[in-house]
């Protein structure tokens, strides 16, 4: 028996790492020993005090009781105690909501507020949730917001026709891009929103992964972003933290409170022992500096992207060096499926630009989530292709 999808599942398109799993697949079914560099999974472990306060956490039976919708009071006050820190950002307790990760919020804020065929402005290249778990799924029509390397990566509002369009979503630092953006711009983003009466959608996932001193912004640093923004935060990369799925949406009461009430019909919020060792987490900021265990970590991933772009400029191709994330945007001059397939070929496993967006084509994006010695042997067979 087979039943009919939706029309909304039916406009989805393949999950793009959904289709890259399978190649990876059939390539280890004949034999093919793969270096990983597509999906944005730290391979570095959570800190020692997040695992040892696990343990005690999960061993507490009061811990395992339904939290709420909008988190454990604790971890919402924890939320707005490290933006103070962090930003100098003042939240009361209805401007924070707790997540199944970001994900999961970025999903269902569009159900609070997405009408079928409202308009959504979604950068292109982007992370592919805004457009297919947000927008599609909620009947909303995509309005892409071309990020142009001319450009910075950042996008033109001037050439954006802002008519009946309800919603945007941002992204700094960004995925797939490492572009990085200074408050200046975002003051522009926030004047955009406010003046044509947009939800300012801002995903801030990557701010803590940062080098050379760059120090990522909150949106909600700049004047009137607290009329129209929400931001998303997460602990997945900030703590090494993907699979225990906890993060938090914060910013204006309206959207916040929307977001809230989606989510008080679909889930109970995440479990009060993760919450309780998130606590323990944002607390380890003691000031606005990132904590030593964070500042060595992108230590690490500040030396793999130097060996990295070190070597592929040496096989001729420009390179931008990214001042946050652990992602490389390379521009491979080439379709980049085409791109892709030969360095899956012997072994390389990278993400084609198009799959974040027709914008993205011509470049791949590499994830350094592997440690040194593998992304020098990447480096070895990518040089085995173009040398
Ligand atoms: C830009 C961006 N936002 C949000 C997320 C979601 O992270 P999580 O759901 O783990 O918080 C990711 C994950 O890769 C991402 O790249």
């Amino acid at each position: 028996m087979t039943f009919e999808y939706a029309d909304r599942i039916k406009r989805l398109p393949p999950y793009l790492f959904a289709e890259i799993e399978k190649i990876i697949k059939e390539k280890k079914s004949q034999g093919i020993d793969l270096i990983p560099l597509s999906i944005g999974d730290p391979d570095l472990p959570p800190p020692r005090f997040i695992i040892e306060a696990l343990k005690e956490e999960v061993a507490n039976p009061k811990n395992h009781n339904y939290s709420f919708s909008q988190g454990e009071p604790e971890f919402r006050e924890a939320v707005a105690g490290w933006y103070k820190k962090r930003f100098n950002v003042d939240l009361q307790h209805d401007q924070v909501v707790a997540l199944l990760g970001s994900k999961e919020g970025i999903a269902n804020i569009a159900r609070a507020f997405i009408n079928p065929s409202d308009k959504v402005l979604v950068p292109d290249p982007a992370y592919p949730v805004y457009a297919n778990g947000s927008t599609i799924l909620c009947d909303g029509t995509t309005v892409p917001l071309p990020l142009l390397e001319v450009n910075g990566f950042k996008p033109d509002f001037q050439a954006v026709n802002p008519k009946n369009i309800k919603m945007m979503f941002l992204n700094y630092p960004n995925n797939p891009t490492a572009a990085t953006v200074d408050k200046e711009f975002l003051k522009e983003a926030v004047d955009f929103a406010k003046n044509n009466n947009i939800i300012l959608c801002y995903d801030n996932a990557y701010s803590e992964i940062t080098y050379d001193g760059y120090r990522a912004p909150s949106i909600l640093e700049v004047d009137g972003a607290m009329d129209v923004a929400i931001e998303f935060h997460s602990l997945s990369k900030t703590f090494n933290m993907t699979g225990d799925r906890i993060a938090f949406a914060v910013g204006n009461k309206q959207l916040v409170t929307g977001l809230t009430k989606v989510k008080s019909q679909i889930d109970s919020g995440p479990p009060v022992y993760i919450q309780k060792v998130a606590v323990k987490a944002l607390q380890s900021y003691k000031n606005n500096e990132p904590p030593d265990f964070l500042k060595k970590n992108n230590q690490v991933y500040r030396e793999r992207r130097d060996v990295f772009i070190e070597r592929l400029c040496s096989l001729g191709f420009k390179c931008i060096k990214p001042k946050a994330t652990f992602y490389l945007w390379l521009n491979c001059n080439s379709d980049s499926m085409e791109f892709t397939t030969k360095l899956l070929n012997v072994g390389v496993v990278v993400t084609p630009g198009v799959g974040f967006g027709e914008c993205g084509e011509n470049h791949v994006r590499f994830a350094l989530t592997q440690p040194k010695e593998k992304i020098e042997e990447a480096c070895d067979r990518i040089e085995s292709v173009f040398k």
